[in-house]
């Protein structure tokens, strides 16, 4: 049965790299985003620059009910899926009670739910196969109080928690879990020119290639960049009040960059 690894958020940054770092390497794909037609040119050309089969499902991860149907799609069809990477993500910036309350919940939908209900469904066909890996995306984000991206940092940790949790559980039924803290990527869509030429700053390729080989090593926890690592460890050092504080002051400073 052909196997293949199923990207969310194939369509930009991190997950388009990640997805060609795969083909690169002679991996079948599954690529998500919610437009077709943003897809349907990476599938096209991945396909012939590499060799591999790579089929795409548009889905809009924040709606319970094309989630579901994309779900109960993957529970019945005869595909194999050995890698799952939840590369989707949505941020909100700024302060939370000037969001709309619409884009708050489509950011918990996505960066939580829809990660979630992907790691049990396909977790659970992983583990009728005899294994698999699950790769979700946090960031250091995870590792603090985002004053500024509140939501966004929150979710974050939870995506952390949850796939260290994973991890433990599912080694039994051989299914490798790893979560992939990037530090702040140089995203297509999201330019920051402060950062750019910034030595923690690595483009979405870079982070695909150091992910790809931390993956091949089954690694728990993937941090591309050294330098970044203290500021993830720093917050269990310190009293929760100055963690807080700090936090406070960083996002101030750099938002909209923060932690990420
Ligand atoms: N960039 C950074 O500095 C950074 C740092 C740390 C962690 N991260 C995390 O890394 C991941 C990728 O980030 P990125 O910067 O590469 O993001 P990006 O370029 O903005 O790409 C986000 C991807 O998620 C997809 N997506 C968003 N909402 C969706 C929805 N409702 N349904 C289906 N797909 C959806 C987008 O596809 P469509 O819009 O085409 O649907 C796109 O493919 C995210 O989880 C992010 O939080 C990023």
């Amino acid at each position: 049965m052909t196997r293949y690894a199923m990207i969310t958020g194939a369509s930009s940054g991190l997950g388009l790299a990640l997805a060609e770092a795969l083909a690169r390497r002679g991996r079948n794909l599954i690529l998500v985003a919610r437009h077709r037609e943003t897809l349907e040119p990476i599938a096209l050309e991945l396909a012939q620059r590499f060799g591999v089969e790579v089929l795409l499902r548009a889905c809009d991860l924040s709606q319970p009910l094309r989630l579901s149907g994309f779900v109960l799609e993957l529970e019945e069809g005869e595909r194999r899926i050995d890698l799952l990477a939840n590369c989707a993500g949505q941020r909100t910036y700024g302060p939370f009670l000037a969001h709309e309350w619409a884009d708050e919940q489509d950011l918990l939908e996505v960066n939580i739910l829809a990660l979630s209900r992907l790691c049990h469904a396909i977790g659970n066909l992983m583990a009728v196969q005899g294994g698999g890996q699950i790769l979700n995306v946090a960031g250091l984000a995870a590792a603090a109080p985002g004053p500024g991206m509140a939501t966004y940092a929150a979710s974050k940790a939870y995506v952390m928690h949850f796939s260290e949790a994973l991890r433990e559980e599912l080694k039994p039924a051989g299914i490798k879990v790893s979560v992939l803290c990037p530090g702040p990527v140089r995203s297509s869509r999201r330019r920051i020119p402060r950062l750019e030429g910034n030595s923690r700053c690595l483009s979405p390729e870079e982070v695909a290639l150091y992910t790809v080989r931390a993956l091949a090593k089954n690694r728990a926890v993937i941090m591309p960049v050294r330098r970044n690592r203290w500021l993830a460890f720093a917050p269990r050092l310190l009293p929760r009040w100055l963690t807080r504080k700090l936090a406070g002051f960083i996002h101030r400073r750099y938002c909209p960059v923060g932690m990420e």
